[in-house]
């Protein structure tokens, strides 16, 4: 096991996987569950590939203790997943639907029965569609209902939960959501992906407000911000200042309000209208001091100034020599060079990794079993970097898989497989991939051999 190869992480070391309600759960509509955007978003034809939705998803709702289990056998130490705003206030505001908290209080209970940490996520791109009807994320009434939320799932789940989160990636549900119009709920306007942005860091201030009021002291408190690296094309000042604008608009323009009480000024000088959306003491209320940073992390942006693109004037390039999944370039190193930055910059107390995974186009081999070693690969590789990063001293309290089990990736639909555990769409039956059983074996040894032969 140990041996002047292996890299062994801290003691402590929260070792886990993530998912997200709308992405697992399925039971879109049971138990008093009201519509959310995206179970409005999925039923539109046309939006998800071979309009696939998630009514039923990975049946999570109904299979919950099964997976339970199943992680504990896996021996994971933390799970984060997301609580749906609409399980617990059907309509986003009012009425409180206590067997939508029930489900959830039940799962923090196995959880903990178990000893794996439950890490909730309060929002995971799920608004509740009757809040969308009164404008959504560019109404800033929003805010104030999501810290409503807070405090209600606080209330209940505070005494036994002492990691929160209160957002996912508020850039994706702004700019996916209201921009580019292939998130729910559809809208393409710069003027309310704007608004949509401001308001959702808004609501992350006042929800840390809302839960301190109610969640254990010792608890810790954070947001997960999706964070990619910017690298110029080239050494030209013209990339290079590309690269400058690109990083502040898909990272500065989270990282400063949250930590710093401000948005850069070159995103001001590119977002005019976001000005517009800003009063006072918003600011102040944003950079709420949080115990932790999330990072979801998954790929680089390569910036090459193009005066012919309207936003930014910079289109991403992809090196040719690179590898890439289905979705992305597969950048191990950003990982580091994206941790080192948070830190130097930023200072965050600490920072967790909310977010790592590749999608695989997995299928069972002749004996059932799933031999996923590019995915062994890529989180080995990216764990090299996790692990080059404590050994420069950056706090880091743990490493989360995207994802525990195959699910909908959104506009993707299931095509895109994530999961440590396979499932045979449209059976349920969960099998562990080979990804899951080397992972298992890295938590039981709190480490890795980098140079041990892949499976
Ligand atoms: C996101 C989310 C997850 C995705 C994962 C893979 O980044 O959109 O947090 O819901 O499924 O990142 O794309």
């Amino acid at each position: 096991m140990a041996g002047s190869n292996f890299l062994q992480f801290p003691a402590d070391f929260l070792w886990g996987v993530a998912t997200s309600a709308y992405q697992i759960e399925g039971a879109w509509n049971e138990d008093g569950k009201g519509p959310s955007i995206w179970d409005t978003f999925s039923h539109q034809p046309g939006r998800i590939a071979n309009n696939e939705n998630g009514d039923v998803a990975a049946d999570h709702y109904h299979r919950w203790a099964e997976d339970v289990q199943l992680m504990a056998e896996m021996g994971l130490k933390a799970y984060r997943f997301s609580i749906a705003w609409t399980r617990v206030i059907p309509d986003g505001k009012g009425p409180v639907n206590q067997t939508g908290l029930d489900f959830y209080d039940r799962l923090v209970d196995a959880l903990l029965r178990r000893g794996i940490q439950p890490i909730p996520t309060l929002f995971h791109y799920d608004l509740p569609q009757a809040l969308q009807d009164q404008g959504g994320w560019p109404n800033r009434a929003t805010a104030d209902r999501f810290a409503e939320y807070a405090e209600v799932v606080g209330r209940r789940l505070g005494d036994r939960v002492t990691w929160w989160i209160t957002h996912n990636e508020p850039q994706v549900s702004a700019m996916a959501g209201y921009l580019r119009g292939d998130h729910a709920p559809g809208i393409k306007d710069m003027r309310a992906a704007q608004a949509a942005a401001h308001h959702l860091l808004l609501s992350h201030g006042k929800a840390v407000e809302a839960l301190l009021t109610v969640v254990r002291l010792d608890a810790h408190v954070g947001i997960t911000l999706n964070l990619t690296p910017v690298y110029p094309a080239s050494d030209s000042e013209e990339d290079r200042n590309a690269a400058s604008r690109m990083d502040a608009a898909i990272n500065g323009a989270f990282l400063e309000p949250v930590f710093r009480g401000r948005y850069p000024s070159l995103l001001l000088e590119n977002a005019p209208a976001l000005a517009d959306y800003i009063r006072p003491g918003d600011m102040e209320i944003i950079s709420a001091p949080i115990d932790f940073l999330g990072v979801n992390y998954y790929t680089r942006y390569v910036a090459k100034h193009d005066p012919s693109e309207p936003l930014l004037r910079c289109t991403q390039v992809f090196p040719p020599d690179s590898e890439y999944s289905s979705m992305w370039e597969i950048y191990p190193p950003g990982l580091y060079d994206l941790l080192r930055r948070v830190w130097e910059e930023y200072l965050p107390k600490t920072i967790f990794i909310t977010e790592n995974g590749v999608p695989v186009p997995d299928g069972q081999d002749f004996d059932g079993k799933v031999r996923d070693s590019r995915r062994i690969r890529y989180l080995r590789d990216h764990l090299i970097q996790v692990h080059r990063a404590i050994k420069d001293s950056i706090p880091i309290v743990g490493y989360l898989v995207w994802s525990l089990m195959d699910n909908f990736e959104w506009a993707y639909g299931y095509g895109m497989r994530f999961g440590l555990v396979y499932i045979p769409y449209p059976r349920l039956d969960r099998v562990i991939k080979e990804s899951g059983h080397w992972y298992s074996r890295v938590i039981r040894q709190n480490g890795f051999n980098p140079i041990e032969p892949i499976p």
